[in-house]
């Protein structure tokens, strides 16, 4: 009697916590789920491993500087490694980015010992193993590291360390509000790379030029195009005659040419990488990118290919060589 009177308390004092358990899930589910994730956002930032990613050297122009900063950031997330840059890197890089590194990520210092560092000399190949290699062994990186795969999975964590400073927003603003009727016309921003380039490398076609200016007209009507180049004088020559083409100002800076090309609602880009960047920061991220996809010749450039360089929705146009 005792010990079935005993089953039943058992049994009601079950009834009981289920129900309790039952009510405690649907009421008290967001708090649970919330408490859940700040847990994993704590854990997150606290199981980094014993391992960074160092970024030492400053090298090239903007263009390049920002796939060095994006590789390092990029890499330092998927490996969960601290990450080490020159801070003289993200200083010049400040001057024209809102960057705000979360400290937790950030090291100050770094190995030195080549026992624990993989120091890694890399122009544009997409090398996988760096992704999969002994994680607690640091890595240097040196070159340009021009893969868009090293970072892609961060875009939106990349874009939001790259956002332009208000005081650059406010001037190319300005800019673009006076020499433009916005509300009526699509900006389609057009870099034109010459400089060095002329010299050194190749520029791209003027064909390849007309051809994507002629796509954007011929899909959204009135167009305005903006110009942006490291050659004010010749885009001058060569394009002020029409009446749908402005050119920035050539009192802009490199991060004011930059940040119009990324304000645009589309973009062209040439050869090199600045307008590769203005094109990756497009505000409208749904924006179209057109660019030219001609392999450049020098012999920085025979390994690289164009799928580790260009992001898949970069478009291109045939026969413009
Ligand atoms: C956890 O992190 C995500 C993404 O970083 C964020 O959206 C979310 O608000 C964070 N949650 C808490 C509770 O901190
Ligand atoms: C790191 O990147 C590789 C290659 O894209 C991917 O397979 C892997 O899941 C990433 N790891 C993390 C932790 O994101
Ligand atoms: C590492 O070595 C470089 C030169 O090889 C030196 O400039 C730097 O100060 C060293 N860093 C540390 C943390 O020892
Ligand atoms: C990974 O690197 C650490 C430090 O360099 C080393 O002690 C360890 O043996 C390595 N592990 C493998 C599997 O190579
Ligand atoms: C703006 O549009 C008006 C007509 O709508 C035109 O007269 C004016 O020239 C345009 N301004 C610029 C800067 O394009
Ligand atoms: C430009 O847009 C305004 C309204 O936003 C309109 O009144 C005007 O007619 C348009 N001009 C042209 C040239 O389409
Ligand atoms: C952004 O891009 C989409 C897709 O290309 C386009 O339809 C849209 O008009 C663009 N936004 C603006 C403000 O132009």
């Amino acid at each position: 009697m005792t010990t079935v009177f005993s089953g039943e308390g058992i049994k009601i004092v079950s009834a009981i916590v289920l129900i309790a358990v039952y009510f405690s899930v649907i009421y008290v589910k967001p708090t649970v789920l919330h408490a859940l994730q700040s847990w994993k956002n704590t854990t997150r930032s606290i199981t980094l491993r014993q391992c960074t990613i160092i970024l030492r050297k400053q090298d090239g122009r903007l263009g390049n500087r920002l796939f060095m900063f994006a590789s390092a950031y990029g890499l330092s997330l998927n490996r969960s490694c601290h990450l080490y840059i020159n801070p003289a890197i993200i200083t010049e890089l400040g001057q024209s980015f809102e960057i705000n590194l979360p400290h937790s990520l950030l090291s100050k210092s770094y190995s030195n010992d080549s026992k624990f560092v993989e120091k890694i000399d890399n122009h544009c190949s997409f090398l996988p193993h760096v992704f999969y290699s002994n994680y607690t062994c640091s890595l240097e990186l040196s070159g340009y590291w021009q893969v868009y795969k090293y970072f892609v999975d961060y875009k939106q964590q990349l874009r939001r360390q790259l956002r332009f400073k208000q005081s650059i927003l406010d001037r190319v603003n300005d800019f673009l509000s006076k020499t433009n009727n916005r509300s009526n016309s699509t900006l389609v921003g057009l870099h034109i790379r010459r400089g060095d380039f002329l010299s050194i490398r190749r520029v791209s076609s003027l064909k390849y030029i007309f051809q994507a200016m002629s796509y954007f007209q011929m899909k959204y009507g009135l167009v305005t195009f903006v110009i942006v180049s490291d050659d004010k004088v010749y885009c001058q020559k060569t394009f002020a005659h029409r009446n749908n083409v402005v050119i920035t100002p050539s009192s802009f800076s490199a991060a004011e040419d930059l940040a119009t090309l990324a304000m645009c609602d589309h973009a062209i880009i040439t050869v090199g990488t600045f307008g590769w960047w203005g094109a990756f920061l497009l505000h409208n991220e749904s924006g179209e990118v057109i660019s030219d996809s001609k392999p450049d010749h020098s012999p920085l450039d025979v390994k690289c290919r164009h799928e580790d360089y260009f992001p898949y929705w970069f478009s291109f146009l045939n026969k413009t060589d």
